[in-house]
């Protein structure tokens, strides 16, 4: 890995030295077919090429060190040259001519102004600009080439709309890969109503992107709204509405690209494998497709049809929904009546289409918003409009609510909708739900046969230890958006809560819908009796795949000798490798959110549940705890959790943050790739945890011997195995700003970029746990998490 690194440090190093004179021309130089123009730090380079089977010569730019050749911008896409016979030239007005043997002008460009010394020269952006010799301003550019994307965007490029020229900067698809001319689809900004980018065919609009929420495009799980890999912004003024992405590590080659087929990739280059790795597209899953469900229908991938009216709506036409054809959409039970009406809160919702809407700007609260929407009939629907910490203001709707959908991410959680409904709704609408619910629950125990694991809690025991910075609370105060279950319905599901059904038991908190979070099914209060219902995962938790029973296997040699052989071949490399990608997603999920952070506390192997396709899934937040955006860790007096997973400054000051569930995911990595457990580890010839032996084998530069060689199978890859053992190093270092944020972790396990050295860790021998030990740290000496003793 260090070694390709350097190679590729070397290789920009070289091209910046000889190709130093060569990345810009004068009016005196041309650029031929054959010759190419090298940006000055070697990243791109333009020249002439056939793009797929074609022979056509197009002038192009292509990034110059990525050997399979792709393309980022075509000059003359509608106009290609038969034969090598093209010549670039730049004239005195400043404009750049493509020229065929005959001097014959196949493509040209527009100057703005006239300069002294006009030179057009490729920027290590894959920007080709024309400007004066001597001013390198970019304001100051008489034309360059990220004004006329084709159908790549690359970072820093602004796409969207100029309103002193009156322009529109778009990305369009090619025809075909053989033919770059403008295909089927364009990628532009929208301006009426609410800015938003569609992509659009012959056929009409195919996805939609927004509206922006002042912190991004509403409905797209981004990595994370403090992503430190992309960073997105929208710039709003009376000169100017563009939207624009700067990738923050240098190391991170990004590009997004909108196919022939209308889908728009975005691209990351991992050097390791010397290929492109789709980072997300858009659309991401069938409820992405425009206007799936009609009118004030919302769709959810992991609902059976995905199509469902919003909650206190109702078909438009139940025969044609029933056959799922969704187009008539659906309509409000009770009709407006405009005087009284109220406002509903819906979560979770991608934003409606925001073409016909107004806004109002500034601080404006949420109140306000509904007072001045209830006061005019036509508004349907509100929404704060910057969901940022100091942002305000309102989003108002005016017609139908088109191409909502349940949103897979936190982010877009935040920012919810107020629809118009009747005031008849607010008295109404409880039983009615209740036996909607019933019936549903009906047709999910149907499916999931043995369903459950459920958790029977004492909310008051619970609330009475809500230490620190505010438990998370299953109602927020309002109404919960939880199903209710009937108790006798659960103890029919459960056949009286017979032990044959009874999976487990856990802490309590609510989960959210997420690939790598166990799903929240609903819940039941009734009686003395408050239970939680959770979809019921068949492969149980990663530690019986891990490790048994660690009190009866004492680790005397590095070869561990696992004792249930059936289950830990289950685990070959491929699918650890899996489950550790998926828990850190699972996790940045969490921690992602800008204004709601969720801290876990409590991440170990027995608190990740496996699938029937043993994906993992993060279970039990007994202790989880939010945070408000502003907030970064808090300090609890009562420290709770499972050693051998906790944080240094967690166990011995009590002071946690997004950086302590790092080094439980450090911790739990090094277990899951040794097939060992750090807790109760021992070798012979030393006393320290795995954290130390994975520290020393490291150090020794024999990290590979900590690989669980007995159980990960052939598809051991050793290159995965190392990078990951090497970012589980960097969470579990000692100092909480030392270990990488959850972004980064997931970006570094998927990409083989350059990666910090890693530094002696927290914790790294049993002796130092003894010191959590004698702390103020409420503790038992076994495995059993704390959440287990507190919680009932
Ligand atoms: C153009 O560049 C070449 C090489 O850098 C130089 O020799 C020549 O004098 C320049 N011509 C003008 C008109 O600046
Ligand atoms: C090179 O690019 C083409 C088209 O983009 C792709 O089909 C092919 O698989 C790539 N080859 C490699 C080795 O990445
Ligand atoms: C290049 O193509 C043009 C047009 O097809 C043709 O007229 C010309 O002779 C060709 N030149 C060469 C050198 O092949
Ligand atoms: C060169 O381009 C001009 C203008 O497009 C065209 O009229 C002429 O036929 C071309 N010459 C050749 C050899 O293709
Ligand atoms: C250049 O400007 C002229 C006149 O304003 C316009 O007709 C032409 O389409 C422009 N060309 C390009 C490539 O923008
Ligand atoms: C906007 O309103 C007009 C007029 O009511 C309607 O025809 C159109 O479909 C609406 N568009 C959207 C996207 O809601
Ligand atoms: C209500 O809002 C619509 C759409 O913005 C506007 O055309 C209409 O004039 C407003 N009506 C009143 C009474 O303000
Ligand atoms: C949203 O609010 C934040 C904080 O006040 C501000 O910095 C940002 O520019 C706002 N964004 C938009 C699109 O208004």
């Amino acid at each position: 890995m260090k070694e390709i690194w350097k190679s590729f440090i070397a290789s920009l190093f070289i091209n910046s030295i000889l190709c130093a004179a060569t990345d810009s021309i004068n009016i005196s130089e041309s650029i031929r077919d054959g010759a190419t123009l090298v940006s000055s730090g070697g990243m791109f380079a333009l020249g002439f090429f056939s793009p797929g089977q074609s022979r056509n010569r197009y002038l192009g730019i292509w990034y110059n060190n990525i050997p399979n050749q792709t393309v980022v911008w075509v000059a003359n896409r509608e106009a290609p040259l038969t034969n090598n016979t093209g010549v670039l030239t730049l004239t005195e007005a400043g404009t750049l001519n493509l020229l065929n043997e005959t001097d014959g002008l196949i493509w040209s460009t527009n100057a703005s102004r006239t300069v002294q010394n006009p030179t057009a020269q490729l920027l290590d952006s894959g920007n080709l600009v024309v400007k004066d010799a001597d001013d390198d301003r970019p304001e100051n550019f008489l034309w360059q080439s990220f004004d006329h994307p084709t159908d790549t965007y690359l970072p820093d490029m602004k796409m969207g709309w100029d309103l002193i020229r009156g322009e529109e900067r778009h990305i369009s698809s090619w025809r075909s890969k053989d033919d770059p001319a403008p295909g089927a689809f364009i990628t532009h900004m929208d301006l009426s109503g609410y800015p938003q980018i569609f992509t659009e065919g012959v056929r009409g609009v195919r996805y939609r992107h927004g509206p922006w929420n002042g912190v991004q495009f509403s409905g797209i799980a981004y990595i994370g709204s403090d992503d430190e890999t992309f960073r997105l912004a929208l710039e709003m003024n009376k000169d100017q509405v563009m939207y624009w992405e700067h990738v923050m590590q240098l190391s991170v080659v990004s590009r997004v690209t909108l196919d022939p087929d209308g889908t728009g990739i975005r691209w990351t280059w991992n050097e390791g494998n010397q290929a492109w790795s789709i980072y997300n597209s858009f659309p991401i899953d069938s409820c992405d497709n425009y206007n799936k469900c009609g009118a004030y229908g919302s769709c959810n991938v992991a609902e059976s049809p995905p199509c469902q009216c919003l909650d206190r709506f109702v078909p438009r036409d139940p025969g044609s929904w029933s056959r799922t054809d969704w187009s008539g959409g659906c309509v409000r039970r009770a009709p407006l009546n405009c005087r009284d009406d109220v406002f509903f809160k819906y979560s979770r919702q991608k934003m409606p289409d925001s073409r016909n809407s107004s806004v109002i700007g500034g601080r404006i609260s949420l109140d306000e918003c509904e007072a001045i929407c209830s006061r005019n009939c036509s508004c349907v629907a509100y929404a704060r409009l910057n969901i940022s910490k100091e942002g305000g203001g309102c989003l108002f709707y005016y017609g139908d609510l088109l191409d909502t959908r349940t949103v897979p991410g936190l982010g877009v959680a935040e920012q919810d909708l107020y629809i118009r409904m009747s005031s008849t709704e607010s008295g109404s609408g409880r039983k009615k739900r209740a036996t909607i619910l019933i019936a549903s629950f009906a047709s999910v125990a149907g499916i999931v046969l043995c369903l459950v694991i459920i958790l029977l809690c004492c909310w008051n025991k619970r609330r009475k230890e809500g230490a620190g910075a505010g438990a998370l609370n299953l109602s927020n105060g309002k109404e919960a958006e939880l199903p209710l279950f009937s108790l006798s319905t659960v103890l029919k599901a459960t056949n009286h809560f017979s032990m044959a059904n009874k999976l487990g038991e856990g802490g309590f908190g609510p989960v959210y819908w997420h690939r790598n979070l166990v799903r929240l099914l609903g819940g039941c209060i009734e009686r003395e009796e408050n239970m939680l219902i959770y979809e019921y995962l068949p492969n149980s938790s990663l530690d019986q795949h891990i490790d048994i029973d660690t009190q009866q296997i004492k680790v005397l040699t590095p070869q561990y000798v696992n004792t249930d052989q059936t289950k830990s071949r289950l685990l070959n490399w491929e699918k650890r490798f899996n489950i550790i990608n998926g828990i850190a997603k699972g996790i940045l999920y969490l921690h992602q959110d800008s204004r709601l952070r969720i801290i876990h506390r409590d991440l170990k192997t027995s608190n990740i549940l496996l699938d029937a396709d043993m994906n993992p899934k993060i279970s039990d937040f007994g202790l989880a705890r939010t945070f408000a955006g502003n907030e970064t860790e808090a300090k609890t007096r009562r420290v709770v959790g499972t050693y051998g997973y906790m944080s240094p400054e967690y166990a011995i000051d009590g002071v946690f943050s997004v950086k302590s569930d790092v080094f439980s995911f450090g911790v739990l990595v090094l277990e899951i790739v040794s097939g060992k457990r750090n807790r109760g580890f021992c070798l012979e010839d030393h006393d320290l945890n795995l954290l130390g032996h994975a520290w020393r084998l490291y150090k020794e530069d024999k990290t590979s011997q900590l690989v669980d060689s007995t159980s990960v199978g052939d598809s051991l890859d050793t290159k995965q195995a190392l990078r990951s053992i090497h970012v589980a190093l960097l969470c579990v270092q000692k100092r909480p700003e030392d270990r990488p944020s959850m972004s980064s972790v997931v970006f570094m396990l998927g990409n083989e970029i350059a990666i910090a050295e890693a530094k002696e860790p927290g914790f790294f021998t049993e002796r130092d746990v003894g010191i959590a030990h004698k702390s103020n740290a409420t503790n038992s000496e076994n495995q059993v998490s704390m959440s287990l003793i507190q919680g009932r």
